[in-house]
């Protein structure tokens, strides 16, 4: 434990500017955040990439280490939250297709300290943020492809009964409307916490999500999460869930009828696969800080160094595809701006152009035993205080205290450490 402490506390020297991925409403796929954006195009060319270089005129300065890339599928735009280090209240807006970028100034903005503290709800375009002081929201509903003149205020919606010291693990993602946030205080494993959207409201009690490949319940850990967003307009049903352990990546399952949460009519796949979870392969890279993209079949990975991996065909109607595997794509993002030369050489891809070897796939071996998640956290309690905001008009939470998940945090944080070392 002194050894971990030891290296949780060197990781602000190590903090690097991070990229991300993100799907068109065609589902090309993109890669920011290197020396140039590009456009990698549909899976079906994956394995050969055409690489289309985007407009670098007013792209963010990619210098975050919690950046997060979000569609907004109605717009076919992304909006990009912690591109900039120096200034959390700037969202840089790219119109898909429009290749054009705008700049949205807000105000009382949020200071997420993880890549998947950020749910943009596919249907009202709000933005909902788990920071220090609970959840805010920010309305982009009058945006929608280019930013508006005038500054966008975030307001507090409220802090979970269980929120304290969340904000250092925040992984949520959004199915049907519902927010789940993973990897919360106390919480069972196979079990997530859950904020409803339409309704502004904390579920009391978690919901589990039973599994229906081989009865592995996925842990209660930080990690990163997306939806896998639907062909057409529809809410998403399905998201995954990559938790700091690497034990798989866990494809969840929820769908809640609109007008009653009580029935399952309507539902896209068979009711009895609501609330369940199946199970794809761990990426390849276990990259604690790599973000994830999906479209409404493929799930693709890109490391804090630049390298790309993905699952063609990760997901049909309701399930993991059967036998699933990661490929390594035969391109990485070259010139990630803050990427760490222990990072490249780790996964030599520090040129950036195609690197030699045929693409490996892997992903079925080595889990990480290490994340007990209950680890002491005397070294996190200064930085957790020092970011903690008091914003006008926000519920903030009384007395960050120091609980059971900050250990876990920095288990995660260390583990990401041991793979760039
Ligand atoms: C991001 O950088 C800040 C400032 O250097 C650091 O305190 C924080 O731990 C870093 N976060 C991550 C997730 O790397
Ligand atoms: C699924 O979970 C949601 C959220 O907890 C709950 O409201 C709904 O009743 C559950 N549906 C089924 C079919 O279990």
């Amino acid at each position: 434990m002194i050894a971990s402490l030891a290296l949780a506390a060197l990781l602000p020297l190590l903090a690097t500017a991070v990229p991300c991925v993100q799907f068109d409403t065609q589902w090309n796929l993109y890669a920011f955040g290197g020396s140039q954006d590009v456009n990698l195009g549909k899976s079906s060319s994956w394995a050969q990439p055409q690489v289309t270089p985007l407009t670098s005129t007013g792209r963010p300065p990619w210098t975050g280490n919690t950046t997060q890339c979000l569609l907004s599928q109605f717009n076919n735009a992304m909006y990009v939250v912690g591109a900039d280090a120096s200034d959390a209240s700037k969202i840089y807006i790219y119109s898909f297709a429009g290749n054009s970028w705008s700049t949205q100034s807000t105000s009382s903005a949020p200071s997420p300290q993880t890549r998947s503290a950020s749910v943009l709800d596919h249907d009202t375009n709000v933005l909902f943020t788990y920071a220090n002081g609970g959840l805010s929201q920010l309305d982009m509903s009058a945006v929608t492809t280019a930013a508006s003149g005038s500054a966008l205020a975030w307001e507090g919606v409220s802090a979970p009964s269980w929120g304290s010291g969340y904000a250092s693990s925040a992984t949520a993602a959004q199915a049907s409307n519902h927010i789940m946030y993973f990897g919360a205080p106390n919480t069972a494993a196979g079990s997530a916490q859950i904020f409803v959207v339409h309704y502004a409201y904390w579920q009391p009690t978690a919901q589990n999500f039973a599994s229906r490949s081989g009865g592995q319940a996925f842990p209660d850990l930080a990690g990163q999460a997306v939806s896998f967003p639907v062909d057409g307009e529809g809410v998403p049903t399905q998201l995954v869930y990559i938790p700091s352990d690497f034990s798989a990546s866990y494809v969840v399952n929820h769908w809640t009828n609109p007008s009653s949460y009580a029935s399952t009519d309507g539902s896209p796949y068979a009711s009895n696969l609501i609330n369940t979870t199946t199970t794809l392969p761990a990426p390849p890279t276990k990259d604690a800080n790599a973000a994830y993209a999906a479209s409404y079949q493929s799930l693709v990975q890109i490391t804090t160094g630049g390298e790309i991996n993905y699952i063609a065909n990760a997901v049909g109607s309701g399930s993991a595809t059967s036998g699933a595997s990661w490929t390594k794509m035969n391109y990485a993002l070259a010139g990630v701006s803050g990427g760490s030369s222990a990072s490249a050489s780790a996964s030599g891809s520090a040129t950036g152009s195609a690197s030699s070897g045929s693409a490996s796939a892997s992903g079925t071996g080595s889990r990480s035993a290490s994340a007990s998640g209950t680890a002491s956290a005397s070294g996190s309690g200064a930085a957790a205080a020092s970011s903690s905001r008091a914003a006008a008009g926000k519920v903030v939470q009384g007395g960050m205290g120091l609980v059971g998940i900050a250990g876990a945090a920095v288990v995660a944080a260390v583990a990401g450490v041991g793979m760039l070392l």
